[in-house]
């Protein structure tokens, strides 16, 4: 098993480096095992957003970008989209990804 760690900045504007993400887990689990306030309440199928992630541009472009569903998805939200959104549930991981900064969108 290998893991990487990415910077997560929160809700509160609260940033911590060094948030293990282990390679069997979507970047979307890795923050929830963290006890970040993702509901994921589609259970990271692309369709509900709460787990709604800014990456940083080099991190985003590493990610390989949106997916089609995801797009549709982020699409819907207009006010709180950035360049670099994602839905957290549809990054894999990958060593690219280390040290990337996260930061979780504001709840809709
Ligand atoms: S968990 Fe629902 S869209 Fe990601």
């Amino acid at each position: 098993m290998s893991s990487i760690t990415v910077t997560v900045i929160d809700r509160e504007g609260t940033r911590t480096e060094g948030v293990d993400w282990k390679d069997y887990e979507s970047l979307m689990e890795a923050l929830t095992r963290h006890k970040y306030p993702i509901l994921a309440t589609c259970g990271g199928n692309a369709s509900c957003s709460t787990c709604h992630a800014y990456l940083d541009p080099e991190a985003f472009r590493k990610s390989g970008g949106t997916n089609e569903e995801e797009e549709d998805l982020l699409e819907m939200l207009d006010d709180t989209r950035h360049e670099t959104s994602r839905l957290s549930c549809q990054v894999e991981w990958s060593e690219d990804l280390d040290g990337a900064e996260v930061t979780i969108a504001p709840e809709w």
